[in-house]
């Protein structure tokens, strides 16, 4: 059993303010209970999300010296799509400022008022941008996906018996797409299998139903596969990703996380005419089609990180990392997402503080507490993300009740995740003095970014 290492030295440091439990007890007060609204400064160690806080290459970071910013047909838009186009395999590709750019276009383009869109559990942005273009979505993701406990191996797959029951139910005229998720986030970071994908394919082909690709974390989800499923032993990542974007119509991107910058996104698709109305909503909501809210430095960061992103070396050190601090947690018995994510170690709320009702917010109060505890950032992913039901205005009371640790890439050590872990065993020994939350502020849309709180 040989120890790994990182695949990278380090060549620059980001020095952090180190602060005293009564300096974050305080500040986590003045936050209103939300690590979101923590000032970075205050933070030791940031779990907070690995989107756009990711540490980029000396060959990126030469790459935004040859930035053409240019208005229009920057030469760094044609390096990105020919990446795009080599490595993802769609043909068209539409910059946007990140990933929430590309879905609000795809929304507007692909959704008529009372469609609806299955997909394999929701993501918050991708869900509210599908509801406000018209449509209900549906969750088809496996049964095994909403119990953290399950070891089930590809989490992130379709239940195709739910797909035909909702085409049954509403018919499959109303349903403009699926949308797929590779390593699914809200799951706990679980990829889709080959196969299943596959199988979606299929489906969708003989219903007349577009597939997409949310295709944030494709390469963590190539990882996934290699290791697990039968016949992909032998294939590098960047032909698994491949042949995974390959089996859908179009996507979107958030390349702040996967593909390693700090900022940006993408649609991308092989249909020219949904192209050509990308290209008309772009430049409504985000800039030229040529540069959609991102700098051409930007751009050329991007694609070299979309090079970067698909190496076995990098991917495997990426998940292996957060496999490292998974493990050490499961060995402190402390009860975590099975099997270990991707991206992330997902804490099960509910199991640790089980004297806390559902909607006084066990997930928000634990992230809480772990700051306090020695300043690592962590975030809700529970009720308070679910928000409301947009028919009755009731919470969403998901069966995930999690917190999360979101490991950037290439930024912290394994000494860090020892911190870290040691942390989540000292908070879980105190469990009982937490107590739950109620809302003293609670935003119209997306109300875990900005919500406030206060202990019951
Ligand atoms: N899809 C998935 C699966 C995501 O995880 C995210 C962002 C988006 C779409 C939206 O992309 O932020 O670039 O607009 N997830 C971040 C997170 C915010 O922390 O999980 P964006």
């Amino acid at each position: 059993n040989r120890s790994w290492a990182e695949p990278y030295k380090i060549k620059m440091v980001e020095p952090l303010k180190m602060t005293t439990e009564s300096e974050r007890q305080a500040a986590i007060v003045e936050a209103g209970y939300n690590t979101f609204l923590l000032p970075s400064e205050d933070v030791y160690i940031d779990l907070l999300t690995d989107s756009g806080c990711g540490a980029m290459s000396d060959r990126q970071w030469a790459g935004m010296m040859a930035g053409d910013e240019a208005y229009a047909g920057s030469a760094n838009f044609y390096k990105m799509r020919d990446a795009v186009e080599e490595y993802y395999s769609y043909k068209y590709t539409v910059p946007t400022h990140q990933g929430r750019g590309a879905e609000n276009i795809l929304s507007q383009i692909l959704i008529a008022d009372g469609n609806y869109v299955p997909g394999n559990m929701y993501f918050t942005t991708t869900r509210l941008h599908q509801e406000l273009a018209g449509a209900t979505f549906v969750d088809v993701i496996v049964d095994e996906a909403h119990d953290p406990a399950s070891d089930y191996p590809f989490k992130g797959n379709v239940d195709i018996a739910k797909l035909e029951a909702l085409a049954k139910e509403v018919g499959a005229d109303k349903i403009p797409y699926v949308c797929i998720a590779t390593c699914v986030n809200m799951a706990g970071g679980q990829p889709i299998s080959m196969a299943n994908l596959k199988e979606v394919r299929a489906w969708c082909d003989a219903n007349n139903v577009l597939l997409v690709h949310d295709m944030t974390r494709v390469a963590e989800n190539a990882f996934f596969i290699q290791q697990r499923e039968d016949g992909y032993r032998d294939k590098s990542i960047r032909e698994i990703v491949y042949e995974l974007c390959d089996l859908t119509d179009a996507a979107t991107m958030s390349s702040k996380k996967d593909a390693l910058v700090n900022i940006g996104g993408f649609l991308a698709m092989n249909d020219d005419s949904i192209y050509e109305k990308a290209c008309n909503l772009v430049v409504v909501y985000e800039g030229l089609h040529t540069y959609g809210g991102m700098a051409g430095r930007d751009m050329e960061a991007l694609a070299i990180g979309i090079t970067e992103s698909v190496q076995d070396d990098h991917i495997s050190a990426r998940v292996g990392q957060v496999e490292y601090l998974g493990n050490k947690l499961k060995m402190m018995g402390v009860p975590i997402v099975n099997p270990i994510g991707g991206h992330a170690v997902f804490l099960d709320a509910r199991a640790i503080l089980p004297h806390i009702p559902q909607d006084q917010f066990p997930a928000q109060a634990l992230a809480a507490a772990l700051y306090v505890d020695a300043g690592v950032r962590v975030m809700e992913r529970g009720a308070v993300s679910a928000g409301r039901s947009k028919e009755t205005g009731e919470n969403f009371m998901p069966k995930l009740e999690l917190v999360r640790l979101t490991l950037p890439r290439r930024v912290y050590t394994q000494a860090h995740m020892d911190v870290v872990a040691e942390s989540v065993e000292r908070v879980m020994k105190q469990a009982s003095e937490i107590k739950g939350l109620k809302f003293t502020y609670e935003p119209e849309y997306l109300r875990f970014f900005r919500g406030k709180f206060e202990p019951v």
